[in-house]
């Protein structure tokens, strides 16, 4: 591989990039709070060996047509919906993705969410702040209970365990569906494994921790809605896709569910005009499960780690399209 070229679509620490600047020619979108235009990531990747990409970047196949030397993509992220695997796939890119490093942080943060949306914490914040606290009284802001209560995890993956974890903490009665059963995660955290419907019917807390693939695409629509108990709490920390958003709004104005707690949404970033964001019974944030300064300091590690390994002909460590990497 003759004078390796690496384009990275934001801004990250240079620290990080010492031993890929030692195999090969780095150069960084100059932003990191702005993506990298189309213009200039089709302009980029045209001449580069490896890409390192964000989740909000859409790599399809127009630009690995047009990416002749490009080896490898490392997404900074567990998900990789952004990118077309096939096309890469059948152009031998190798993807790779960020697991692993994130599963705690993504397990604390969904769990949070849970926390503030049935204790109406942000509410409560932003209550207190508005001068509006004048007087105790006995259900001022009175949420919902999270001890001994049911959450249904969708999902059992690595981040879907890990959530199981923390409520067992709180004493939860924890159910989860997934496309194959969890032996160890039956035998050591006491999950129980049911049907999509079952756990849509008894969960208390609906958390939803798929990647968005075409079986999970629209998964959460008002049918699903309907299903759930009506005092029930959505949780969404997989994909925004996942949901039918106005489906959701629906359900919240219809009162079949109470509330909603949702990191991600299915356009990022969402509009201040969305519904979503003015529903008092919702509690939103900007896709940050894995936005903790250690993890995202790992993430980029890994990510670079990834390309290092390619660049020297190496198997890289969490390559997503293995059969790519000849
Ligand atoms: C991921 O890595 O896919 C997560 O959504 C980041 O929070």
């Amino acid at each position: 591989m003759d004078n390796p070229y690496v384009f990275i679509t934001r801004k990250i620490p240079n620290e990080i990039l010492t031993e890929l600047k030692e195999l090969a020619e780095v150069s960084m979108w100059e932003y990191d709070d702005k993506p990298v235009s189309r213009e200039r990531l089709l302009e980029e990747a045209q001449k580069a060996t490896a890409l390192l990409t964000m989740l909000s970047d859409p790599v399809d196949k127009a630009l690995m047509d047009h990416a002749p030397k490009l080896k490898v993509i490392a997404n900074l992220a567990v998900g990789y919906d952004n990118i077309d695997i096939e096309a890469a796939t059948n152009a031998e890119i190798v993807i790779c993705n960020t697991p692993d490093v994130l599963t705690d942080t993504t397990a604390d943060l969904a769990f949070g969410l849970l926390m503030a949306t049935a204790r109406k914490i942000t509410e409560a914040e932003r209550f207190i702040r508005d001068g509006k606290w004048v007087n105790w009284s006995p259900f001022l802001l009175a949420g919902y209970d999270i001890h001994h209560k049911t959450i249904g995890i969708v999902g059992m993956g690595r981040i879907g365990e890990t959530v199981a974890r923390r409520a067992t903490g709180f004493e939860m009665n924890i159910q989860y569906y997934n496309r194959s059963r969890k032996k160890t995660a039956e035998e050591s955290l006491g999950a129980s494994y049911v049907s999509f419907d079952d756990l849509l019917r008894t969960s208390d807390f609906v958390v939803n921790l798929t990647p968005l693939t075409a079986e999970t695409k629209g998964l959460f629509n008002y049918e699903a809605f309907q299903k759930m108990k009506k005092d029930a709490i959505f949780i969404n920390v997989g994909r925004g896709g996942s949901v039918v958003e106005k489906d959701l709004v629906a359900a919240l104005e219809n009162k079949e569910i109470v509330a909603a707690g949702l990191d991600v949404f299915t356009e990022e970033p969402i509009s201040a005009s969305d519904p979503l964001l003015s529903h008092p019974n919702t509690v939103c944030l900007p896709h940050i499960g894995s936005s903790s300064i250690e993890t995202r300091m790992e993430m980029c590690r890994l990510a670079v780690r990834n390309i290092v390994k390619v660049v020297k002909g190496e198997e890289p460590e969490t390559p997503v399209n293995k059969r790519a990497f000849r």
